[in-house]
C-alpha cells in the first residue's frame, strides 16, 4: 500500500439486531477532524469517477453497500484496492490521485473529508499533479542537503 494511504479496520458492534459502526473524528479510524461527509452511488458499472488529487486534503472512504474498485497513485507507484465491507475504510492522504470503478449494483460510497468543498483544492490534470510530485520531492532533498 502507497504511504500515504491506509486500509483501516473498524470496530463493528453485532449481535442479532444487526450491524452498527461508529466512527468519530480525531480517532485511530478517521485521523483528522470531520467537516464533510459525501455519498456516492446509483453508479453504473461501467462508469470510472475520480480522476483527481487533492492539494490539502484528507479522506477515509468507507463502502457501506456493495464494494468498488479505487486505484491510487502517488505519482510513483500505484495500488488498486476493492473496498467492501461496512468495517473497512480506506485512508487517503493529499498527493494521491484516484479513481473509482467497478461499482457493484447497489453501492453505496460514504467519504468522511478533512475540509469543506474547494474546487481550488483540486488538481484534475495528472501530469500537473505529477508536476507537482516530483518537484516537491526535489524540494525536500535540497532542503536534506
Ligand atoms: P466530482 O468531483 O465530479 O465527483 P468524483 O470525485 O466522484 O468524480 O463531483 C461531482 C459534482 O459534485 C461536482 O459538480 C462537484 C460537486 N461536489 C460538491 O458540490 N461537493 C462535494 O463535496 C463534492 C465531493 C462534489
Amino acid at each position: 500500500m502507497l504511504r500515504s494511504c491506509e486500509l483501516i479496520t473498524f470496530a463493528k458492534k453485532q449481535d442479532e439486531r444487526g450491524v452498527l459502526v461508529a466512527l468519530e473524528g480525531e480517532s485511530h479510524e478517521v485521523p483528522f477532524s470531520i467537516e464533510r461527509v459525501y455519498y456516492i452511488s446509483s453508479v453504473p458499472s461501467n462508469c470510472r469517477r475520480g480522476f483527481h488529487a487533492h492539494k490539502d486534503l484528507e479522506q477515509v472512504l468507507v463502502c457501506v453497500c456493495g464494494s468498488v474498485s479505487i486505484l491510487v497513485d502517488d505519482g510513483y507507484s500505484q495500488d488498486t484496492i476493492v473496498l467492501s465491507g461496512c468495517d473497512k475504510g480506506l485512508y487517503i492522504g493529499p498527493m494521491v490521485w484516484r479513481e473509482m470503478f467497478s461499482f457493484t449494483e447497489g453501492a453505496a460510497l460514504v467519504v468522511l473529508a478533512s475540509k469543506h468543498y474547494d474546487a481550488a483544492d483540486y488538481l484534475s490534470d495528472y501530469n500537473e499533479f505529477k508536476r507537482l510530485v516530483v518537484g516537491a520531492a526535489a524540494e525536500e532533498k535540497e532542503e536534506r542537503e
